[in-house]
């Protein structure tokens, strides 16, 4: 199904649920139709209509979308028929024009500008630009957490090996963002040069208060760049207002893009002090071997080089077409719904230990619990086999504990199933 097709069918469909006409047009998105911030019934018929739109299976109940987020068809489609097309003619089908437009929509997505935007392949990459081409020097020092992702710890420890610099952790509290502020402030030295931190944890989902971050940083002249492989296409926010440096993204996760895409944000002001270290085609304005002459893009398009899926990058674009249809305060509602209600009825089961934060603030869409009685694989096998729930186990930090993620595809229904299955866990 193409992305206009999916727009005119949800269109029809919130028509027929709510009983009046609805004439799409641009200006017109599901958000001007209804708010879905409760669970009625017009809601959750909208819910079920949008989980329509997934191919994924329901022979089991998919809780992982901080691993990898589902493509709806409308994704696929764009993916599909460009791959088609582009292999008719075995062209690369990359243009200006195409690139620039997907980043002008990222920009929105995002809050930043379409030349601050380099395409990736995970955040990873991301993470490993900003890390490889900040300019540290034997003993300057980075802060981060105890919670990292791989991603956002193998690159600094190997900058550390190579090259002599110090990495500095704290360990981020669910208890409150003062308390994070103040435990990042206490390791800065005269030798701290960055603080790279996730914008939420991948070990509990925790978000972290960025904005106050940023404004540290930038009072202690050092350099701020966000692991944010756990926010964009979960929460709304402009990474103009947040002013961080820089921030590193996966498009397969909340952002429900093609696997195999991630995205870059350097702060225009920043792309001469963020070396480009990996360039190639696509990197340079303009080069000469003879002369020697070397002039990298203008934009943060200097980060990215050699030939890439154009099919994959235009299905990202569809995935941004389709958050924004949702529109990103409608999907970030859905998905603070869902995880509340997980969160409150896993209070109400004695052996459960909740680790992420119980302040709505600071939490993400990602609930992380242990159980008092069960090992924390054992009970996510537990859940698997008897229950069909896709779970995530949590070793990071050692936090030991189970991870759920709750987007736009889930439902209330699929929050009793996880309660339901925690319960029987309780007896064992
Ligand atoms: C906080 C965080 N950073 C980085 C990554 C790595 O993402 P990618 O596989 O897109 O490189 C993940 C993946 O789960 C993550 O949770």
């Amino acid at each position: 199904m193409q992305r206009r097709q999916f727009v005119n069918q949800l269109t029809r469909g919130l028509a027929a649920l709510i009983g009046a006409p609805v004439i799409h047009n641009k200006n017109t998105t599901t958000r001007d139709i209804f708010i879905p911030r409760d669970g009625n019934s017009i809601d959750e018929r909208f819910w079920s209509f949008l989980r329509e739109q997934f191919p994924l299976t329901r022979e089991r109940v998919y809780l992982n979308t901080g691993g990898l987020g589902a493509s709806p068809y409308a994704v696929i489609d764009a993916v599909v028929s460009r791959i088609n097309e582009l292999e008719k003619i075995s062209e690369t089908g990359h243009s200006e024009q195409v690139w620039s437009s997907i980043k002008q929509k990222i920009a929105m997505l995002l809050g930043c500008d379409a030349e601050e935007i380099a395409y990736t392949r995970n955040a990873t990459e991301g993470i490993n630009i900003v890390c490889n081409g900040l300019p540290l020097k034997r003993g300057d020092e980075v802060i981060t957490t105890t919670h990292e992702h791989v991603g956002n710890a193998v690159p600094w420890l190997a900058r550390q090996k190579r090259d002599g610099i110090v990495i500095k952790l704290f360990e981020p509290s669910t208890k409150s963002a003062p308390e994070n502020l103040d435990r990042l402030d206490r390791l800065i030295s005269k030798r701290t040069r960055v603080i790279s931190v996730p914008h939420a944890t991948t070990t509990t989902g925790q978000v972290l208060p960025v904005k106050e971050i940023a404004a540290l940083a930038k009072a202690k002249n050092l350099w701020f760049f966000i692991d944010g492989a756990q926010t964009a296409g979960m929460l709304n926010f402009n990474l103009h207002e947040i002013g961080c440096d820089a921030y590193a993204t996966s498009g397969h996760k909340w952002m429900l893009g093609p696997k195999g895409t991630g995205l870059l944000y350097v702060r225009k002001d920043r792309f001469d002090a963020i070396q480009a270290l990996e360039v190639g085609a696509y990197s340079d304005k303009s080069h000469d071997l003879q002369t020697g002459e070397l002039t990298l893009h203008s934009s943060a398009q200097r980060y990215e080089y050699g030939t890439v899926s154009t099919p994959i990058f235009v299905g990202l674009g569809a995935a941004i077409d389709f958050l924004m249809e949702i529109g990103m305060d409608n999907v970030w509602a859905r998905d603070a719904a869902l995880s509340t209600a997980l969160l409150n009825g896993l209070q109400e089961i004695p052996p459960v230990e909740i680790l992420s934060p119980l302040n709505q603030t600071e939490r993400s869409a990602m609930i992380t619990f242990k159980m008092k009685n069960i090992e924390y694989l054992k009970l996510q096998s537990f859940l698997a086999e008897k229950h069909k729930l896709r779970t995530r186990g949590v070793g990071e930090g050692g936090v030991n504990a189970l991870r759920i993620s709750w987007h736009v595809y889930n439902s209330f229904e699929e929050v009793n199933r996880v309660l339901e299955g925690v319960k029987e866990a309780a007896k064992l």
